[in-house]
């Protein structure tokens, strides 16, 4: 049994039942509020952050927490919680089944493990440093696509997008080069698309650290490259991320620097 098993497991359970709490939330029609001018936030983001941190507090005594819904409890800890209760909010909002909970461990700043539990699929991605990753049992690996032309992508695109227009010129040359081009409405559930080989590569500008840590880990342990814009290794309090299959990573960079 490796150093974080147990803390993956409950990390799994704990997105489990938040999960269930989202599928509950869904089932009937709440409030949504804005946190900017597209930028939503429902009851149901703000109960699920309260039952992870609750569980995951009391499972860890002592740990740290950094969650979308206001979550700060950073004492200087060795390990720190990176939770987004609901990624794929609009989406929740709008009733398209495709969002997910992201809950993810860093140990020392490094990501030790990570869990994407999407309710509507009942899909649960899940892996651990050095461990692989996992959908479900079974073990996952990245596509082995290595062109772009025969590659689908995908992308999200910031809320504050009506200002600053950040990767519009990006997603016309990815439509361009690449075979097709998706946009999920969750950055969590697309870096375990890249995981599991649905998508070829995934690249976004604005995100934060709640996006990426979970789907970070999992891409990585299935086989993946998981960057910044400039092909350093992916820092998920930089807001760039690059992942891909790694055949395609050299081209979908060079997309990306050519303006
Ligand atoms: C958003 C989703 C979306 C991405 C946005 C994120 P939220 O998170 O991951 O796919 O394009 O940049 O902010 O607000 O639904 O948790
Ligand atoms: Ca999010
Ligand atoms: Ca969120």
């Amino acid at each position: 049994m490796s150093e974080f098993s147990g803390v993956l497991e409950e990390a799994k359970r704990t997105a489990a039942e938040a999960g269930a709490l989202l599928r509950d939330y869904y089932a009937r029609s709440g409030e949504v509020r804005f946190k900017g001018e597209t930028n939503l936030v429902t009851d149901a983001d703000t109960a699920s952050q309260d039952l992870i941190h609750g569980r995951l507090s009391r499972a860890f005594p002592g740990h740290d927490f950094l969650g979308e819904e206001g979550l700060e409890q950073l004492s200087g800890s060795d390990f720190r919680w990176v939770i987004d209760p609901l990624d794929g909010t609009t989406n929740f909002a709008h009733r398209l089944p495709v969002f997910c909970v992201s809950i993810a461990l860093e140990v020392r700043g490094t990501l030790a493990c990570g869990v994407v539990f999407n309710p509507m699929s009942g899909e649960m991605f899940a892996a651990e440093r050095g461990g692989g990753a996992f959908l479900g049992e079974r073990p996952i690996r990245v596509s082995e696509i290595p062109d772009l032309g025969r590659a689908l992508v995908a992308t999200g695109f910031p809320y504050d997008l009506r200002t600053s227009r950040t990767n519009v010129a990006q997603h016309e040359r990815f439509l361009l080069g690449a075979q097709a081009v998706r946009r999920c409405g969750s950055a969590a559930i697309d870096l375990c698309y890249v995981a599991c080989g649905r998508f070829d590569g995934f690249w976004e500008l604005k995100l934060n650290p709640w996006d990426t840590a979970a789907g970070a880990v999992i891409a990585a342990e299935a086989g993946g490259q998981v960057t910044d814009f400039q092909g350093r290794p992916v820092d998920i309090y930089h807001p760039e991320v690059l992942a891909s299959n790694g055949l395609l990573h050299e081209a979908m960079l060079a997309v990306l620097r050519a303006e």
